[in-house]
């Protein structure tokens, strides 16, 4: 929900709209926006590409037809005529006055940067130079920063020149269903919220697993490794939506409390629970260093301490060239007790409530029944695309509520000063780097971390197996 007073952008400026970004993820989501009637305003991108109008409108359908999304030329058409292009120099103030040119100062947009985050500072100074800043909202991709240093000196060069509730901080993974709603799963429903703290959960996983390496992607992914590229950010956002407590009020600023709550009572993470691991042949990938001892799969054990989770170990695991793409939520609950009438001697094993982020967003709550004797586990399952529709995809979410300036779904910079706090032993220390082989599960090491804990479990895949 937005907050009162925040208004509806006017335009929509889209640095580096000839990027990656936008081919895959941005223009599709424009189009799913046009299609639901959802986009009422122009959309001026802008990059280096000396391209016309014409060109980015074609390349423009071609990404949304590559996509696989279903095609219709009459939405298309409407999105296409709104869209208008310039191309230029970010580094050159002579761009800001020909955006200033094109689209007044005194309007209410939006400049969302697909950018390399080296030019987050110089793009935002630029357009508070030329005037531009106003009545803006600027969106900026991950990554904020490379530590906590870091993040907090581009805070600082953005928060010289706009406001907190001005910047939108992106991370797809908070406009990804069940994420986006966690908070209602959790607190409209009295099953689960009640049983949602240290009394009856004993361990809470989360998976977040890739079935492809690096790619075409080596000297980007060389200087990251999977903590930063997908723990410090996606899984620890999604571990704070999962333990914070109930937000206060509908604003933007009352759910963002809450999760900073999460991350201020987590000590920072310790190098002897970190396992880091990566896959054979990732030396061999284009554009990885010689000698480089990054890691490409990351398990770790997190504890947060406050009054509903203390002494409930956390355990993440993040990893490219596994056997499964598949990004879940794991909570297991406490055994029960010894029960006198049961049959069996043996206690029941623990029941496990798993939310399933991809593929195929849904929940399962696995039970145990007596089957002749024996235990045997039975699972209610909801995949939330076939009992609530189609979901809403991450970018056409975020786009859209950054557009209307609803700021939940965006990291504030508290929380992401935070979590660069939580994992800076990490980086300081990080350790050897284990090698295991493309399509296991990661080193053996990452067994060791959860011995005495619930072992690692196969994740939860949609039904027909696993899809991409
Ligand atoms: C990105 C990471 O942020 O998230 C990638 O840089 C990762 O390495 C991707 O593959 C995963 O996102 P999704 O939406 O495909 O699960």
């Amino acid at each position: 929900m937005a907050e009162r007073g925040a208004a509806t952008s006017e335009l929509l400026v889209i640095f580096g709209i000839t990027g990656d970004l936008a081919r895959k993820m941005t223009f599709r989501a424009l189009y799913r926006l046009e299609r639901r009637n959802l986009l009422d305003c122009p959309i001026l991108g802008v990059a280096s590409d000396d391209i016309s109008v014409e060109d980015l409108v074609d390349r423009a359908g071609e990404a949304i037809r590559k996509t696989g999304e279903p095609f219709d030329d009459a939405v298309f058409d409407r999105l296409a005529k709104r869209l208008s292009y310039l191309h230029g120099d970010v580094n050159d103030a002579a761009l800001y006055d020909q955006i200033a040119q094109r689209t007044g100062t005194d309007r209410q947009c939006l400049y969302y940067l697909e950018m390399p985050p080296s030019l987050f500072a110089p793009i935002v100074e630029n357009l508070g130079r030329a005037g531009l800043l106003t009545r803006a909202r600027v969106a900026v991709e991950k990554p904020f920063g490379h530590d906590l240093t870091s993040a907090r000196e581009l805070n600082a060069r953005l928060r010289a020149v706009l406001r907190e509730e001005q910047i939108l901080r992106v991370d797809h993974f908070l406009g990804k269903e069940p994420v986006a709603d966690v908070e209602g799963l959790r607190f409209a429903n009295t099953t689960l919220a009640e049983l949602w703290d240290r009394r009856s959960i004993a361990e809470i996983h989360i998976t977040m697993a890739e079935n492809f390496g690096v790619e075409d992607r080596g000297s980007f992914y060389d200087s990251v490794g999977a903590l930063r590229d997908v723990v410090q950010n996606h899984l620890l956002q999604v571990l704070a939506l999962i333990a914070m407590e109930p937000p206060v009020g509908p604003g933007d600023d009352d759910l963002n409390d809450k999760k900073a709550e999460v991350f201020r009572a987590m000590p920072p993470a310790d190098p002897a629970h970190c396992v880091r691991g990566r896959y054979r042949g990732y030396a061999d990938v284009p554009g990885v260093a010689d000698g480089s001892q990054t890691e490409t799969f990351v398990a770790l054990r997190l504890q947060i301490e406050n009054w509903r989770w203390s002494g409930v170990p956390i355990f993440l695991r993040a990893g490219k060239a596994l056997p499964q793409r598949v990004t879940e939520v794991r909570l297991f609950t406490h055994r029960v007790p010894a029960l006198a009438f049961m049959p069996q001697r043996e206690r029941a094993p623990r029941n496990q409530i798993v939310l399933r982020i991809d593929p195929d967003p849904g929940m399962r709550l696995q039970l145990v029944a007596q089957d002749d004797g024996v235990w045997r586990d039975v699972h209610l399952d909801s995949s939330f695309t076939h009992d609530l529709g189609e979901p809403i995809q991450p970018y056409e979410r975020l786009l859209h509520a950054a557009m209307v300036g609803d700021r939940r779904l965006f990291a504030r910079e508290d929380s992401i000063e935070e979590t660069w706090r939580i994992v800076a032993p990490l980086l300081e220390h990080p350790g050897v780097v284990h090698t295991y082989e493309p399509g296991s599960w990661g080193p053996d090491a990452a067994q060791a971390l959860v011995r005495g804990h619930r072992s690692w479990q196969d994740p939860w895949l949609p039904e027909g197996g696993p899809t991409q």
